[in-house]
């Protein structure tokens, strides 16, 4: 009999024993975490692990080989991973999602094509710029406007939340067509389903190439950079970023993905 009521004892103190030792587990982890994001550090993957965010269809820069998203963002983007010894993860998403998917934790970078502007910098951090761009006039060949005083009034087709969407809401009395990717904004000129397309230079030469009906204007309609978006306040990886972009740049990186994406034209 007493041995059994010892035994009941035991059993109890064991029990509280393990949850104690529990309690003191799950505050300490919730306490970590907690401090973790504090710091601002990677909430979206391991900490062996870089995830970008990014929206292919935007050649050279990001777009699908078979299942694989490669071009020179990503490129780049791993060189960066490697430079903090983790490994690279992509996960795609519309551009128009990207700076929410940062501010979430979804994705610890948004390397995109993304052109830093004064607005954007309201709710994302920027890092130093990696590439100059231009946003482009595309018409179809023989097209009446030859210029952006010739879009007044017109149908303008652009991909949604890009530099080329608001651009083109400045025109006057032009109706903007927003669609989710760019390849669809070249279906829609080539089908005659509106008049012009405004788009980043890189992207629109790669289409040019394989759309011969098409031609892209002379005229610049913007001058504009590229960066890498942080979410705002990280500011560690905000600093691991501009030093693995200024150090890329310096030995060679830079130059080498330059040539493999863009041939031997410098920019
Ligand atoms: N540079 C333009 C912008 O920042 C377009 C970028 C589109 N990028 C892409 N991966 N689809 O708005």
């Amino acid at each position: 009999m007493r041995e059994m009521k010892k035994h009941k004892q035991f059993v109890k103190s064991l029990k509280i024993g393990v949850g104690l030792i529990a309690l003191v587990f799950v505050t300490g982890f919730m306490l970590w975490d907690v401090n973790r994001s504090d710091l601002g550090a990677n909430t979206a993957g391991s900490s062996s692990e870089l995830v970008i965010g990014t929206d292919p269809g935007f050649k050279p820069f990001e777009y699908k080989e078979g299942s694989q998203t490669v071009g020179f963002d990503i490129d780049l983007a791993r060189e960066i991973a490697m430079d903090q010894n983790k490994t690279l993860r992509v996960e795609e998403m519309a551009f128009d999602g990207l700076l929410l998917a940062l501010q979430s934790g979804r994705i610890d970078l948004a390397v995109a094509g993304m052109t830093k502007t004064p607005d954007r910098a309201k709710n994302v951090d920027f890092s130093q710029a990696y590439y100059s761009a231009a946003q482009m006039i595309i018409v179809k060949k023989g097209s009446e406007i030859r210029s952006e005083a010739d879009l007044v009034g017109k149908k303008i087709g652009v991909q949604l939340g890009t530099t080329g969407d608001i651009l083109a809401h400045k025109i006057f009395k032009a109706e903007v067509v927003q669609l989710p990717q760019t390849a669809s904004v070249m279906q829609e000129l080539n089908s005659g389903r509106i008049d012009a397309a405004i788009m980043d230079n890189g992207p629109a030469m790669q289409y040019l190439a394989n759309n011969p009906k098409l031609e892209m204007l002379p005229e610049k309609l913007t001058d504009e950079d590229y960066a890498i978006a942080i979410r705002k306040g990280n500011k560690k990886l905000l600093q691991q970023v501009n030093k693995s972009l200024s150090a890329m740049k310096k030995d060679g990186r830079y130059e080498k993905l330059v040539k493999k994406y863009f041939g031997d034209a410098t920019k």
